[in-house]
């Protein structure tokens, strides 16, 4: 019932598109169809009609009054009509699904407001099915009709959310619409101030899912963190356990999970909140590890739905100052990554961008990987459970959002819930981050820690950290980086951000530099970092080289090493990415330089002195 009414609160949050406030309406809570990327359905991917509307005449009339027949009609002028028709998305250019719409054509690069998708497609349902839209992420608000009625609508652009259809489709020829609008405001999660492209549009893949009637929407499965016990021949035995949410189950029913590699199977019965609680005893599990990432096919099946995942096994914890994995310490070698495709640039969507990317932070020699500053896509997850990374897997609560506001945090909230709702099974993912370099006051602290608490309720299986800003006191001819953010106290690892050779000092500075950290926690520094643009050569002091950038690496690799609890690194960044704030000509040119490689493929100077100090592991405690 809590959830109910929580996701009430949240839902009820008025919606605007361009200023159009949506009406509010009490919808149940939101379906998320965890593992819906490896349920069958049928894809809507590929080429989809746009129309750009910076003024909303699809939604208002001159006087912004709602008109009856909006875009979303996808009417056909024919004879006799009585007035113009002065749109057709037939005949309007197309796109690609996935995909920002800045990168897909030059008339849209710097367009940022409201646009219109078209697409027909053929559809036939079974009788006594439902059937959900399933968008991927759709940047940044967006409301979608179907045959012309309105399915649904999402603030959010990098969370799934799903649409119920059943209802608008028709057997044979449909079509659907979709506005959405990636306007910055004030309020929104992020605010409007970022350092990344605001890439718009259905950045993620569209799908339609098929379920019964009464269908799995959520399971969280993993391993105990109890201890290792014996089968009565002395076998170690280990326990799976969790549970599985139904919609539209009847309390009594019973829910399945099944692992055939291990022999494992367990059951639960349904109850009033249509939730089962499961647990599954195995003997010999391969627990999944960056040095041996096993996955196991996993069969959840209930009320004749049944769900097929790949879902490893490992326990994540804190002791004192140390982070364990499967009970034993643990340093994480890791690097910075934004959603940037590489060569092509945009919104990586795709399973080659994620494996080139996670493909170079592994052949840098990393463990780890910080996906900032949103929750990445499950292409990225899915190949970092593959190839073996850890992750920290981060809310966009960046910079100054609004903290005063309630519905500024029902928005950062809804948006937490759906990623963890819907990525909380991926063995990859170790740290749910609350926010990234926010400013230090009351209604932040209270936000935050909030968020963190929710964070906890929702899975208490992973470890809660943020990136926080540090501040700087002078001793003599040193200074120290006092880390004492108030908001440490509800996080399990502190994350703090710093640029002592960049944006302060010279590369240098790094080695008159101490820390002071206020807990006795694991701290992990989760940015620093310097700009360079690849081919540009120089001195180790000459600002914008690669031999600069190499320089600063060399003399922060010291620093860091005397920070006695700390417990992982993530350098900003791994690949230069696309920011409006970085104009200057012939050096950035809309690019954030500060990428190990650029976006081009080019491995700096500075990648492999990371290289180096990583796969010779000179840099953290050696575990
Ligand atoms: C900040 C911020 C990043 C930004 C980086 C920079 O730490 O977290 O999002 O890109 O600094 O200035 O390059």
């Amino acid at each position: 019932m809590k959830m109910f009414l929580r996701a009430l609160a949240v839902l009820t949050v008025i919606l605007s598109l361009t200023g159009f406030a949506v009406a509010q309406t009490a919808v149940a809570a939101p379906i998320v169809l965890t593992g819906a990327d490896k349920r069958p359905g049928l894809s809507l991917d590929g080429d989809w009609h746009v129309i750009a509307d910076p003024y909303a005449t699809g939604l208002y009339d001159f006087h912004k009054h709602e008109i009856k027949r909006g875009w979303f009609a996808n009417e056909k002028a024919k004879a006799g009509d009585t007035g113009p028709l002065e749109y057709d998305f037939a005949k309007s250019p197309t796109i690609k699904v996935p995909g920002d719409w800045n990168t897909q054509r030059p008339e849209f690069f710097y367009y940022e407001g409201l646009m219109w998708y078209e697409k027909d497609f053929s559809y036939q349902a079974k009788p006594n099915s439902k059937v959900f839209l399933h968008v991927g992420a759709a940047n940044y608000k967006s409301i979608f009709w179907v045959n012309g009625t309105k399915v649904c609508e999402h603030e959010g652009g990098f969370t799934a959310f799903n649409c119920d259809v059943t209802q608008a489709l028709k057997a044979g020829d449909n079509f659907v619409v979709a506005a959405v609008d990636n306007t910055r405001h004030e309020d929104s999660v992020p605010t409007t101030q970022t350092d990344w492209w605001n890439y718009g549009g259905l950045t993620r893949s569209v799908k339609l899912i098929e379920v019964p009637e009464a269908f799995i929407d959520q399971y969280d499965l993993h391993l105990s963190r109890g201890p290792e016990t014996a089968s009565p021949i002395g076998l170690p035995l280990r326990k799976i356990e969790g549970w599985v949410q139904v919609n539209g189950g009847h309390p009594g029913d019973r829910i399945e999970v099944s692992i055939p590699e291990l022999n494992a199977n367990g059951s639960g019965v349904i109850r009033e909140n249509g939730r089962a609680d499961v647990v599954l005893v195995a003997a010999k599990i391969n627990l999944w590890s960056p040095d041996s990432p096993k996955l196991y096919k996993v069969m959840v099946s209930a009320a004749g739905d049944t769900v097929t995942d790949e879902i490893g096994f490992r326990t994540v914890e804190v002791k004192g100052t140390e982070i364990l994995l499967n009970g034993k310490p643990v340093f994480l070698r890791g690097v910075c990554i934004h959603a940037e495709a590489p060569y092509r640039t945009g919104r990586a969507n795709t399973d080659k961008d994620a494996e080139t990317l996670l493909g170079w932070a592994k052949e840098m020699g990393a463990n780890f990987v910080r996906l900032a500053h949103y929750p990445h896509d499950e292409t990225m997850l899915r190949a970092a459970d593959r190839m073996g990374l850890l992750v920290w897997s981060e809310n966009p609560v960046y910079w100054a959002v609004q903290f005063e506001k309630p519905e500024v945090y029902a928005r950062a909230e809804q948006q937490l819930q759906e990623e963890i709702g819907t990525s909380r099974n991926h063995a990859a993912i170790i740290l749910w981050s609350m926010a990234n370099e926010t400013p230090i006051n009351d209604a932040r602290n209270k936000f935050l820690s909030s968020l963190a608490t929710r964070a906890r309720e929702l899975d208490p299986t992973r470890l809660i950290t943020a990136a926080l800003l540090v501040h700087t006191e002078a001793n003599g001819a040193r200074s120290t980086k006092v880390v004492d953010d108030p908001l440490g106290q509800f996080l399990d690892v502190i994350g703090t951000n710093e640029y002592v050779g960049w944006y302060e000092g010279h590369p240098d500075s790094a080695d008159t530099t101490d820390w002071q950290v206020k807990y006795e926690k694991p701290l992990i520094m989760s940015e620093f970092g310097s700009e360079a643009k690849a081919g540009l050569h120089g001195g180790p002091n000459d600002r914008w080289t690669e031999e600069y950038q190499a320089n600063v690496f060399d003399h922060q690799l010291g620093m860091l090493n005397r920070i006695p609890q700390l417990r992982g690194i993530s350098p900003w960044i791994l690949m230069d990415f696309r920011s409006p704030r970085r104009v200057l000509p012939g050096v950035q040119d809309n690019f954030n330089r500060k990428g190990l490689i650029s976006d081009q493929g080019e491995k700096k100077k500075a990648f492999f002195v990371l290289q180096k100090a990583y796969t010779e592991k000179t840099v953290g405690k050696a575990e």
